[in-house]
């Protein structure tokens, strides 16, 4: 591992909140997320200060849409100079997201299914199959698009690698250290096993920005994922 895997989720309810806890991290991180609760406190604007501060910006806004509703979208993001976009991983959007980006670096990642959902929740949508095969098809079907990554539970990683591909960025959320607090997460594996199946980045929250003192605890993640 030749650079820090850590993606933190600044899930606040200020900029102020997020800004504290960046200077708290100082050069440890430079990845962060910015999800749905900070962009309807902040906005684009705090996207942007991120990119003026040198931090590579995964905005986790999971666009889903008519497609021209989300090219247009896309195509302000692109321009905003930021890494990470996600999509819904339903053919017309990731296609429609595809070219929005354009030739811009912006790099896209597919929602395959959310990881809330479970069998009767995608029978209910009128797919009656297995959660893990509707997630098999929309990775093929995401990489066949144009989109270049997957963002998927630690559990499935290994299964999405083999069929992606060394070349596709896989990104998981839901990892706690053993022994950290699980919260709402029903199914978690350590960064570690996550960086192990084939994750390219682990996405962390509050077992970093509730920590005593997060910059300790993204030291102890780095060497965990270092010793593993
Ligand atoms: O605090 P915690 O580490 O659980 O935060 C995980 C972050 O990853 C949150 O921002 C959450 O929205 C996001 N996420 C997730 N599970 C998914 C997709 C995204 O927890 N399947």
């Amino acid at each position: 591992m030749n650079r820090n895997p850590i993606i933190v989720a600044l899930d606040f309810e200020s900029p102020a909140e997020a800004s504290a806890l960046i200077a708290r991290l100082g050069d440890r991180v430079s990845f962060y997320k910015v999800g749905m609760e900070l962009y309807a406190a902040a906005g684009m604007a705090f996207a942007r200060e991120l990119r003026a501060q040198g931090k590579d910006v995964f905005l986790d806004m999971k666009f889903y849409d008519i497609p021209e509703t989300v090219r247009r979208a896309v195509c302000q993001v692109a321009r905003a100079g930021l890494q990470f976009l996600t999509v819904h991983g339903s053919d017309a959007v990731m296609r429609a997201a595809v070219e929005g980006r354009g030739a811009a670096s912006l790099k896209l990642l597919a929602v395959t299914v959310l990881t809330s959902f479970d069998r009767q929740d995608i029978a209910d949508l009128g797919y009656p199959s297995e959660v893990s095969d509707l997630v098999d098809l929309r990775v093929r079907k995401a990489l066949a698009a144009g989109v270049e990554g997957i963002v998927a539970s630690p559990l499935d990683a290994a299964r999405i690698r083999r069929i992606a591909g060394p070349g596709a960025i896989l990104v998981t959320p839901g990892v706690r250290s053993p022994g950290a607090a699980q919260a709402d997460q029903k199914r978690v594996a350590t960064p570690a096993e996550a960086i192990r199946d084939g994750a390219d980045y682990v996405v962390m929250g509050r077992q970093i920005t509730r920590a005593a003192s997060p910059a300790d605890e993204v030291d102890r993640v780095l060497e965990e994922i270092a010793s593993a």
